[in-house]
Order: C-alpha cells, then structure tokens, then sequence
C-alpha cells in the first residue's frame, strides 16, 4: 500500500526540520529515542491490534500519526509542555502542506491527542494507539531500566504483541 500522505509528511522541510532539532535534543538522551525507529514501530503495531481486532482502518492516517506523535517532546524539553499538546500544534503547522481531506486530518490529530489518554474507548483506534505507544517500548533489552521513571508495572518485562 502506498503512505502518500506518510510520505507528504516525511518529505516536508518543516517536519524534517522538527526531526532534526528533536534528534539534537535528544542526542545524549540515554533512554528510549523519539525516531523513526520507534514511530514505525507504533504504527506497525497499531496496525497489528486493529487488524486482530476487526477494526476498519487506514494505514496511512496511523503512520501519518505515529510520524507526529511525538514531536511535541522538543517543547515538553524547552518548557514543560505536555507533549500530546504541543505535538498537535506541530501536526497542525505541517499537514497545513499536506495535500489530503480535513476529515483524514482530523483523525490524524486526534489519534496524537490522545495519544496519553488512559480513558480512550477500548476498541478505537485512539486506545489501539496509545497500547502500541506502550508495547514499542523493548524494557527488557534495555542497558538503563532501573533509572527509567516507568513505575515497574508498566515496563515491558516481556515481549508482547
Ligand atoms: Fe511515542
């Protein structure tokens, strides 16, 4: 299948631009990365779950999401904004250049609001989201898990799918 609107996203100089600065601020980060590595890894695995679970989809609004989701971590870094917040303003600024429906926008910006929201319905696509958010996570190959602020509970001590 074809990610035109995905790759609308990763093609745009502005989107790029925000990469660029988060991977900066980032760069001695020593836990998990906010990178296309993991924003692929959330949108495969929200595929996955609604797929097992019958949900009706469009892969390229999820990876078009999952590309944005997180891009308000370079404010949460500088200010303390929440970063579902500030990465809607983001996603806002750039799918201003993207060439798809405002009824597909709509989705986009509201799967990354919603990205934290421990009340999403379950069985949306919202709550399918935010689980693969979570499942991305490999704590159990990781060099730092005993300094990471996850509550103990919520590490992925075990691969999921
Ligand atoms: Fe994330």
């Amino acid at each position: 299948m074809k990610l035109d609107i995905t790759n609308q996203i990763r093609n745009n100089q502005i989107y790029m631009d925000y990469y660029q600065e988060l991977k900066q601020l980032e760069k001695d980060r020593i836990y998990c990365k906010h990178d296309f590595d993991h924003f692929l890894d959330v949108a495969r695995i929200t595929v996955l779950l609604a797929s097992k679970n019958n949900i009706d989809m469009d892969e390229d609004i999820i990876y078009a999401a999952a590309l944005l989701h997180d891009m308000g971590r370079i404010a949460e870094y500088k200010d303390g904004t929440p970063h579902h917040i500030a990465s809607c303003d983001i996603a806002k600024e750039v799918l201003e250049y993207i060439a798809c429906d405002d009824e597909k926008k709509e989705v986009i910006i509201s799967l990354i609001r919603c990205h934290r929201n421990p009340e999403n319905p379950p069985g949306s696509l919202q709550f399918f989201f935010r689980n693969a958010d979570k499942i991305s996570r490999k704590c159990y190959a990781c060099d730092v898990i005993d300094k990471c602020n996850w509550p103990d509970e919520k590490k992925n001590l075990d691969i999921k799918m």
